[in-house]
């Protein structure tokens, strides 16, 4: 087990890209296959065998590597794996969602909840992950909007595109690259959202620069993250917990500054819930809504 980089040194860390793609590539991969195949009941991580997640819904026990930001379970399964989207979201946001979205949800929050989309704006989701806010926010759009999915994760846009065509959307588009350097035109985004996504990145200066470059004047940003309640950082910092959205999870209020030194203004906070290991030890983060704008 490596022990990562502490996320406070400001430098792209190959090391732990490289731990979060293999990571996340492994997650695509696990729901693709299984909603082609079903194992028995009691053989995954259904309810009996779940314990503690590291993130995501309070009891999320997913395998680690098969589903994304959790804990350790022997394998993922069929429509167990759903329950993680339905603690996060409600019924009106997952009508309609295939499946294979919702199994593939690896958030910690509900980033669209508040931000109150409106038609016809434009929308990019860093860390799409396989696609389900970006589903969620392209209802709310409508087709005179356009959600971009951004993920560095070739397994999971593949995911995301098979959802996306599955659905028959026209207006989502998934795009390969990296958040620290967002393949998009500066002012072209009305709103950035993001579902347990910065945590994992090693440089989150230049992401928040990043996102403050591509949003329009007035843009809004909402972000749901796992967020450090202390200096002291997360309590796992090995490179599994860093993966699984702990070990890259910063005190709160450096996270707020170096939003504040990209130039966002109105940052605000909301809806904290504490996180514990398999153990019900704590693990001092928490999962937080971060709301800001860049100003007009
Ligand atoms: C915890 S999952 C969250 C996915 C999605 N937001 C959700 O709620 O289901 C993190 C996703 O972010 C992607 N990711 C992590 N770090 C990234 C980076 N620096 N640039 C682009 N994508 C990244 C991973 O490939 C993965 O798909």
């Amino acid at each position: 087990m490596t022990t990562m980089p502490n996320n406070t040194d400001g430098s792209l860390t190959e090391g732990i890209r490289h731990a979060v793609q293999e990571h996340y590539g492994q997650r695509a991969l696990r729901v693709i296959e299984l909603t082609d195949v079903t194992p028995a009941q009691g053989t995954g991580c259904g309810a009996e065998n779940c314990g503690h997640g590291t993130c995501g819904g309070d009891d999320c026990g997913h395998d680690a590597a098969a589903c994304g930001c959790g804990a350790t379970a022997a394998a993922c399964c069929g429509p167990a794996d759903t329950e993680h989207a339905m603690r996060l979201y409600n019924d009106a946001q997952l009508q309609g969602l295939p499946v294979e979205a919702m199994a593939a949800s690896a958030g910690c929050g509900n980033p669209t909840a508040l931000a109150d989309l409106r038609p016809g704006e434009t929308i990019l989701d860093l860390g799409s992950g396989g696609g389900i806010d970006c589903f969620i926010a392209a209802d709310q759009v409508g087709e005179s909007g356009k959600v971009f999915g951004l993920d560095m994760t070739p397994e999971m846009l593949a995911l995301a595109n098979a959802n996306r065509d599955r659905m028959g959307l026209t207006n989502v588009e998934f795009i390969e690259g990296h958040l620290e350097d967002i393949p998009l035109p500066d002012a072209s985004v009305d709103v950035v959202i993001s579902n347990c996504v910065i945590c994992l990145s090693p440089d989150k200066d230049a992401v928040f620069r990043e996102a403050f470059r591509v949003l329009a004047p007035g843009g809004r940003l909402h972000v749901s993250d796992m967020l450090a309640l202390t200096a002291d950082g997360p309590r796992l910092t090995d490179s599994e917990a860093w993966a699984s959205c702990i070990g890259g999870a910063e005190y709160q209020e450096t996270y707020l500054g170096r939003m504040e030194s990209a130039g966002f203004v109105e940052i605000a906070t909301t809806d904290e819930a504490l996180r514990f290991d398999e153990n019900e030890a704590p693990l001092n983060v928490a999962s937080v809504k971060v709301s800001a704008r860049k100003p007009a």
